[in-house]
């Protein structure tokens, strides 16, 4: 594709980014120095900064913007005035303020580790409080605290759950639900919901937090539990950072096991497969449970996480040719040294019954760390390739049991399979909603259990449009099958979509809007109250 084109294409494709940002794509596609062509208007912002303690900390940089104005999408660029680098939460809450009693109040967006995919952590014309300062200032700052009399961990809402997994186990505890991915924010995952393999057991994330302290978008600092400001602490989870900057969260702890059984099974049918993971997740003893895609146009290791000898490659490999596709399912039995010589009986009972093709099921054996932290491989991998910080124009869906067996056939072998597009891994699991409490602002479907499915695409700046098309096509077919999905991660243009999004939870978010942020100053990035 020549250069106009691909001009043509960016123009089309992002409606919302300007001028300024299509340069910056364009530089980025060479490579990452587009940071000096970044320009912002000093003159957007219409408040009077001399007023503001906090503005020593504000940094207005080539470095800092173009840090603020990309993440891991790499598809929107928003450009900020200016990103905030506190020290304590009381920086945070003087700009919060200050921007309140601006004529037009400006946009402030906590940022994490960057790792939305659609610029939900941007902050247009406005500031980004990049929330790993923090970190660095952790003395000064909540850092990880654990208490062992009570198991749980006091954790500020820029740490990283690597870090809070490496403070916990010090102590010989670990939080007891996970993502995937460990270089998140605590922040960042429970705006979101935070899910893995172990949510159908523990709840997401957001369901094993205690307490917390949030500076409201009206710039009040609150310590919020179920029982204490219980607006704000069931808003804000999963709330997609609109009605607050989490600063604390107590996170619930349970004593770590030492080493895990890592199992995967392949299916080819995909009704045996699915009724497979409804039953593991139904029974005692299983710790972990996910699943995958598998594709016989795909390397059959996708990056996350290399598990197959070369030898189970080639038998798999042939398999796949047979069949076309595969689906795999992933579970996992934790031990430490008291069970050590009980857990292989153990994950024997767990596959009895199991339909996984006849010696088709590979084991191995892991410490609890290098489990957890499985992707971390696959990222430097990748880095050194220069193969991660590309575009990710990713879709994940929960996805109602019910419909199940129409969305395998409309929708994985309809769509995905017969356009042979997907570029990376394709998680595809069941969980539990009775794990989720409904006062959160995060929505699932309308059914005890609900399949997540992660399309966890990696693109180049020539093909992601492609790649999203494919992701619009899914949804255009759900919607017209019926097939009542919510978006996770969720990103929409109108707001017709995210009222649909949210269903009977939406009167209750605007309310808790109007609430705590009723200038609607935080997380703009994430379009919801400001869509076109
Ligand atoms: C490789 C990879 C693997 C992943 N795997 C999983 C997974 O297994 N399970 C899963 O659930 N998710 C997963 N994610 C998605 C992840 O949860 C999101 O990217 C999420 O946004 C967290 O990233 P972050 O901490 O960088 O937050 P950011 O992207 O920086 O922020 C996300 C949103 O939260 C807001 N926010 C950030 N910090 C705060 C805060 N302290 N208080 C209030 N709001 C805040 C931001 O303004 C933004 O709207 C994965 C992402 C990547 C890149
Ligand atoms: C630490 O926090 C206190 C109180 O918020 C503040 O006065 C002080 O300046 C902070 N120290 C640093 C190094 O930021
Ligand atoms: C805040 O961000 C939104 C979304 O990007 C944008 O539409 C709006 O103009 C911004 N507000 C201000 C005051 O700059
Ligand atoms: C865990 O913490 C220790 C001590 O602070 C440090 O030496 C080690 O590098 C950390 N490990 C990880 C994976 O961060
Ligand atoms: C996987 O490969 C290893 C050797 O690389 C072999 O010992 C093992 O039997 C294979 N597993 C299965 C289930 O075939
Ligand atoms: C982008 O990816 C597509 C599909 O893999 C490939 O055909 C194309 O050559 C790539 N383009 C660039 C510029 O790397």
């Amino acid at each position: 594709m020549d250069f106009s084109t691909r001009i043509v294409l960016i123009v089309l494709s992002i409606a919302y980014v300007n001028l300024v940002s299509i340069k910056a794509t364009m530089a980025d596609a060479s490579s990452n120095q587009f940071a000096g062509k970044l320009r912002q208007s000093k003159n957007a912002v219409p408040c009077n900064f001399d007023s503001l303690t906090v503005r020593a900390k504000l940094r207005y940089d080539p470095e800092a913007i173009g840090l603020a104005s990309t993440d891991y999408g790499h598809i929107v660029r928003d450009i900020p005035f200016a990103v905030l680098y506190p020290t304590s939460s009381d920086d945070i809450t003087e700009l919060i303020k200050f921007s309140n009693k601006c004529p037009l109040p400006f946009n402030v967006s906590a940022r994490g580790y960057g790792h939305s995919v659609r610029g939900q952590d941007m902050s247009h014309n406005g500031i980004v409080v990049n929330m790993l300062s923090l970190n660095e200032q952790y003395k000064n700052a909540t850092g990880i605290r654990v208490s062992t009399a009570g198991h749980y961990a006091d954790v500020g809402g820029e740490q990283l759950w690597i870090d809070v997994l490496n403070a916990t186990l010090q102590h010989g505890l670990a939080p007891v639900s996970w993502t995937d991915y460990l270089y998140l924010t605590v922040g960042g995952t429970l705006s979101n919901a935070g899910i893995s393999g172990q949510t159908f057991l523990h709840g997401p994330q957001i369901s094993n937090v205690l307490e917390m302290d949030v500076i409201t978008g009206k710039g009040d600092f609150m310590t919020c539990s179920k029982d204490k400001n219980s607006e704000l602490f069931f808003a804000v989870l999963g709330g997609l950072g609109q009605f607050g900057i989490i600063n604390r969260a107590r996170i619930v702890l349970a004593k770590a096991p030492k080493r895990v059984k890592w199992v995967k099974m392949l299916y080819y049918d995909f009704s045996i497969f699915t009724r497979d993971q409804e039953h593991l997740i139904s029974i005692n003893g299983l710790d972990y449970l996910e699943g995958e895609l598998m594709m016989d146009y795909t390397p059959i290791d996708d990056w996350r996480s290399p598990f197959f000898t070369p030898y189970n490659e080639s038998q798999i490999s042939s398999l796949l040719k047979k069949h076309g596709i595969l689906y795999c399912i992933e579970m996992v039995k934790y031990y430490d040294d008291e069970t050590a010589n009980l857990v292989d009986k153990e994950v024997q009972r767990l596959q009895v019954g199991l339909n996984y093709i006849p010696g088709f099921s590979f084991t191995r054996d892991e410490t609890y760390v290098d489990f957890l932290n499985r992707v971390r491989q696959g990222e430097l991998t990748l880095r050194s390739k220069g193969l991660w910080d590309v575009p990710h124009p990713w879709l994940n869906l929960f996805v109602p049991k019910s419909r199940i067996m129409d969305f395998n056939a409309g929708v994985i072998v309809d769509i995905l399979h017969r356009e042979k597009k997907t570029k990376g891994p394709l998680l595809f699991y069941p969980t539990t909603k009775t794990k989720w409490d409904d006062r959160m602002s995060a929505v699932t479907p309308d059914e005890d259990i609900f399949y997540i499915l992660g399309l966890l695409h990696s693109g180049n700046f020539s093909n992601w449009q492609d790649l999203d098309n494919q992701n619009n096509e899914v949804l255009e077919f759900c919607d017209r099958a019926g097939i009542k999905l919510k978006q996770y991660l969720p990103h929409y243009k109108s707001k017709e979509d995210w009222i649909k999004q949210f269903g009977s939870k939406w009167n209750t978010f605007q309310r808790r809007k109007a609430q705590f942020d009723p200038r609607m100053i935080l997380s703009p990035g994430q379009k919801i109250f400001n869509s076109v």
